[in-house]
């Protein structure tokens, strides 16, 4: 069985978006730039042809590569899901398991890159398990990753830190309802324009 785990960009200060995010403007006011390190390096790299080519630093590439053999399905919110466009089809990874309360009706078909999953996080975390064989599951948002250090569904938690302070917009730990949590940090890694941050839950 493989690890449930999670992975954003977030500023330094602990946001994963600026304030104003929706559909027009994806990240928010100033959100854009948690971006910057995805596009300022030299090694080009795919992550599905719903997401722009990425072009990374070497050392950047080599954590996505790992990322992308180890991935076995990913949960997300719906609103990122509906921020992102469905990513036109082409969810980052594949299988894709959407938390919502209601499923968007033209994307329920038979062949649908998406799962709408419509009762709770542990009903995503678990389908995504099965799924996932003896691959990981990664969450891919906020909330999700909130909702599952709740329930003390998750294993490791992964984030690439940008060099940049937002001051206002979505948090990345907000809502927590949890007792302390020790970590053991699994990986610090200081790549150009990004420091890629790695811990596991001691349990
Ligand atoms: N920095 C990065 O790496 C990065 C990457 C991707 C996205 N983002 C940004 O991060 C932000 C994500 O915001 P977020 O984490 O607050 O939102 P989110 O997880 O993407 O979506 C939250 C929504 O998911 C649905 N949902 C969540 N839990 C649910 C539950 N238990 N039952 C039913 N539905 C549930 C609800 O939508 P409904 O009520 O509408 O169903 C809820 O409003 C966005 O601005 C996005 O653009 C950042």
């Amino acid at each position: 069985m493989g690890k449930v785990t999670f992975n954003m960009t977030v500023s330094l200060d602990g946001f994963v978006a600026g304030p104003n995010d929706g559909p027009e403007k994806g990240l928010g006011d100033g959100g854009d730039a948690l971006f910057n390190w995805y596009f300022s390096g030299d090694t080009e790299i795919s992550i599905g042809s719903g997401s722009p080519m990425l072009k990374v630093s070497s050392q950047s590439a080599r954590i996505i590569k790992d990322a992308i053999e180890t991935y076995g399905a990913g949960v997300w919110g719906r609103k990122t899901f509906d921020i992102a466009g469905a990513w036109g089809g082409h969810p980052p990874g594949s299988p894709a398991f959407i938390v919502t309360h209601s499923a968007p009706q033209e994307w329920v078909k038979e062949v649908s890159p998406f799962t709408f999953v419509t009762d709770g996080v542990e009903s995503a975390i678990r389908q995504a398990k099965n799924a996932a064989g003896d691959k990981d599951v990664v969450v891919c948002t906020a909330s999700i990753l909130q909702q599952c250090l709740n329930a003390g569904l998750m294993d490791e938690i992964h984030i690439d830190v940008a060099p940049l302070l937002l001051g206002k917009g979505v948090r990345l730990f907000d809502h927590l309802d949890i007792k302390p949590i020790e970590l053991e940090r699994i990986r610090a890694i200081a790549a150009p324009g990004v420091t890629h941050l790695g811990f596991r839950l001691v349990k």
